[in-house]
């Protein structure tokens, strides 16, 4: 089959490397791609908005599966357009990825069926109160800490603060400065919720859900967790310390009460849905839901798993996965991410890349490039994030100490990392 991958990070690099696993793939595209991709597919450019394009370009080369990778052509409605047009896709429908396209919507659905999450109130950014409003709350509530534009930012919409100062201008933030555009039309003040960060992915076909191991990402910028949020720095595959217990207590709890959820909304889900939990003393609490795989979890698990994956996204599709299980190397992965130097602020683009070619042929090692682009047979620098270096190993640490080896190799100016990757799971050891 011909399969069409959409996106050109890292996540879609990982999507690329194991579709073309797949016994059933002849031939494969990404759309962008990027200067990893580019040697493994066959790069398309077209907007991976410009949905009229796309699937004229799927109907002329015979795509028999498209994979939508980022939120943003999955929250307009990619899937609909698609399946109007008779054609393949995997990923959820418009009004399924609205899960992750409203905060908003996201969080009453939360409440509506019960599912535990933190406290949170909305506001209306167009109301002339608003600020008085969520200053007054957040004066009184010295939990409610967390400030979030309702709609997608790009990852930058969410501001966990440390106190009242810091909350306020967030809100003015949102509200005055417009600093996300539409995205705040509305916004939330959230109780910050204490705890581990879990990144719990799994397929959904409507009526089933097949998890995947449980992630675990590092969001923030610098060691120790701290300063601002980015995309990912690095992650990993499974979660050691996650008790039986507390994953039967996801399952139970949030995941089926979510599908449960969907189904009386009258919202068929197909494709991955993947919860961020904070997990405080064995008790899991939902931090958001996004409609799609997480970057860059989805590194170290497509590096784990056995089982043909164009199969289980047909089958997602095709409404087939009742008793389906997913095969995975019953090993570790860890995934560590470089990035230019100054993201997930402004950064330099353009910066050639050394050392890539001595870790090419090894088995146990995957190179995938995020941000970066091919020219003249060469690698060059070409956005924030910029490789997720990927390893597996018997332990967690084998795992990591191997992709640190990989980090070590590869140089280009103004190259960051972190070092402490895995940190919180060698807490519990
Ligand atoms: P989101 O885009 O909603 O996942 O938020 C991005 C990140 O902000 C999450 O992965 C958490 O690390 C953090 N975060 C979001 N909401 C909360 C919350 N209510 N309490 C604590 N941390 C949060
Ligand atoms: N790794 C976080 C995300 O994909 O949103």
């Amino acid at each position: 089959m011909n399969v069409l991958v959409i996106g050109g990070g890292g996540r879609e690099h990982a999507l690329v490397w194991k579709l073309s696993k797949s016994k059933n793939t002849e031939k494969i595209y990404c759309c962008p791609g990027n200067g990893g991709i580019a040697k493994e597919a066959e790069i398309v450019n077209i907007d991976v908005n410009d949905f009229k394009s796309l699937s004229k370009f799927a109907k002329e080369k015979s795509i028999d599966l498209t994979v939508v990778g980022p939120e943003v052509p999955l929250v307009n409605g990619i899937v609909d357009y698609f399946y109007d047009e008779g054609l393949k896709i995997f990923g959820p429908s418009k009004k399924a990825a609205l899960i992750e396209g409203s905060k908003v919507f996201a969080k009453e659905f939360l409440k509506k069926y019960n599912i535990p999450t933190g406290e949170f109130s909305v506001f209306d950014s167009s109301d002339k109160d608003c600020i008085k409003k969520a200053k007054e709350l957040i004066q009184q509530n010295k939990k409610a800490r967390v400030v979030k534009a309702d709609g997608l930012a790009a990852g930058k919409g969410v501001t966990v603060c440390k106190n009242t100062a810091e909350a306020q201008w967030a809100i003015e933030r949102i509200v005055l400065r417009k600093a996300f555009g539409n995205a705040g039309d509305k916004f939330l003040v959230e109780e910050k919720l204490k705890g581990e960060e879990l990144s719990i992915l799994v397929f959904i076909d409507g009526e089933n859900i097949v998890p995947m191991l449980p992630a675990q990402d590092y969001k923030q910028i610098y060691e120790n967790d701290k300063g601002p949020n980015t995309g990912g720095m690095g992650a990993y595959a499974p979660v050691p310390f996650l008790s039986k217990e507390t994953s039967d207590e996801i399952f139970d709890k949030v995941l089926l009460p979510t599908l449960e959820g969907f189904k009386k909304e009258g919202i068929v889900y197909k494709g991955v849905l993947y919860a961020g939990l904070m997990i405080d003393k064995g008790v899991p609490k939902v931090l958001e839901f996004n409609c799609r795989f997480g970057d860059p979890e989805t590194q170290p698990l497509l590096f784990l798993l056995k089982s043909d994956l164009t199969e289980i996204m047909e089958k997602t599709i095709d409404g087939k996965l009742k008793n389906v299980k997913l095969e995975w190397n019953d090993k570790f992965a860890a995934c560590v991410v470089i990035s230019a130097d100054g993201y997930p602020g402004s950064y330099t683009k353009g910066m050639k890349v050394t050392g890539l070619e001595e870790l090419n042929d090894l088995s146990h090692l995957k190179v995938f490039h995020a941000g970066t682009k091919l020219a003249d047979d060469k690698i060059y620098t070409n956005g924030g994030r910029i490789f997720g270096v990927t390893s597996s190993g018997k332990t967690l640490r084998e795992a990591l100490d191997n992709a640190y080896m990989g980090v070590d190799r590869i140089y280009f100016e103004g190259k960051y990392l972190r070092r402490d990757i895995g940190f919180r799971a060698f807490k519990y050891e």
